[in-house]
């Protein structure tokens, strides 16, 4: 048997609206895969979803991937699956994608590391777009990888993967309120105006550059997002007084993490990250609204193989 772990990551880190994503330490899922006798892929057992994932491999987003792998590298054996999410759905957190990259991980692995991780990517896109109902890598490039990734390009699919500075600590909020990825995705204009593509494109070259040359302040001046927040962040309740209050703890930047309804701060100290993570839960305690938030430094390592 094979289990592999793939995290949880923050994708769009607000200008970079489905080319740049980012891993963090936690949390994240884990898929167990083993050959069976039957021929065919089967999930045998999936815990921590409260009932709400498929048990038919093609619907489900950790096998949906995993299908594609076997016909692409003309296995016949057929593959028990067990999975464990340990994060929750629809909060923005690339729980989906965690899946998808953590099941193709664990088979590659079990099929005897035929492809790198790189080339995996493309296959955790297959499970991936079974939740999301669009072939985005900003989760799923990074939960593969780890750091932070920039998708130059989706056809063919061209990954960078950009410095991730060491001093840098993420916050991420999940306010637990719902919002589906193909809902946050449907409400976003399908056109933008040219002085708005002009703005967000420079802050994308700005934060690229930022995190070549660690210079923070650039970074703060170019996490902005004009693109998906302006339509999404009414879905969020107290978005803005959220972001003013993780401002107001020295967060070099507040947004929305991928489609929301989770959020995320970045901050240069564990200590501020803290400090950020403790108002923010006050206050949507304050508002009667459950949350859970994670503090941790940017995952490095992406999806590794736990046993
Ligand atoms: N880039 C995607 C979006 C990420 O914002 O819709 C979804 O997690």
């Amino acid at each position: 048997m094979v289990t592999a772990f793939a995290p949880a990551t923050v994708a769009n880190l607000n200008c970079g609206f489905d080319v740049l994503g980012m891993a963090i330490a936690a949390p994240g899922d884990e898929v167990s895969v083993w050959f069976n006798d039957a021929n065919t892929v089967r999930i045998v057992e999936i815990t921590g979803d409260e009932g709400r994932l498929s048990y038919l491999p093609e619907k489900n987003t950790a096998t949906g991937g995993m299908l594609t792998l076997l016909q692409h590298v003309d296995c016949q054996r057929g593959v028990d699956v067990r999975i464990a999410k340990k994060m929750p759905f629809g909060s923005g957190l690339g729980s989906s994608a965690a899946s998808a990259v953590a099941g193709v991980m664990a088979l590659n692995r079990l099929l005897g590391s035929p492809l790198s991780k790189k080339q995996l990517v493309s296959f955790a896109l297959d499970g991936e777009v079974i939740a999301s109902g669009s072939r985005h890598a900003d989760n799923v490039a990074p939960s593969m990888l780890g750091g932070i990734v920039l998708i130059r390009g989706y056809n063919p699919l061209d990954m960078i993967e950009l410095p991730a500075p060491e001093n840098l600590f993420c916050v991420a909020v999940y306010p637990k309120v719902e919002i589906l990825t193909k809902e946050a995705r449907n409400i976003l204009p399908k056109e933008i105006p040219l002085q708005t593509a002009i703005t967000q494109t420079g802050n994308l070259a700005g934060l690229v550059s930022a995190l070549y040359t660690q210079d923070f302040s650039l970074l703060e001046r170019s996490m902005t997002d004009l693109f998906a927040e302006p339509y999404r962040a009414p879905l969020i309740p107290h978005f803005h007084q959220l972001r003013q209050l993780a401002l107001a703890r020295q967060a070099l930047a507040f947004g929305i993490s991928g489609s929301g309804p989770g959020m995320f701060a970045l901050t240069l100290t564990h200590h501020a990250a803290e400090a950020v993570s403790f108002t923010l839960q006050q206050f949507l305690q304050d508002q009667q609204i459950p949350c859970m938030t994670f503090v941790s430094t940017i995952n490095r390592s992406g999806a590794v193989i736990v046993s």
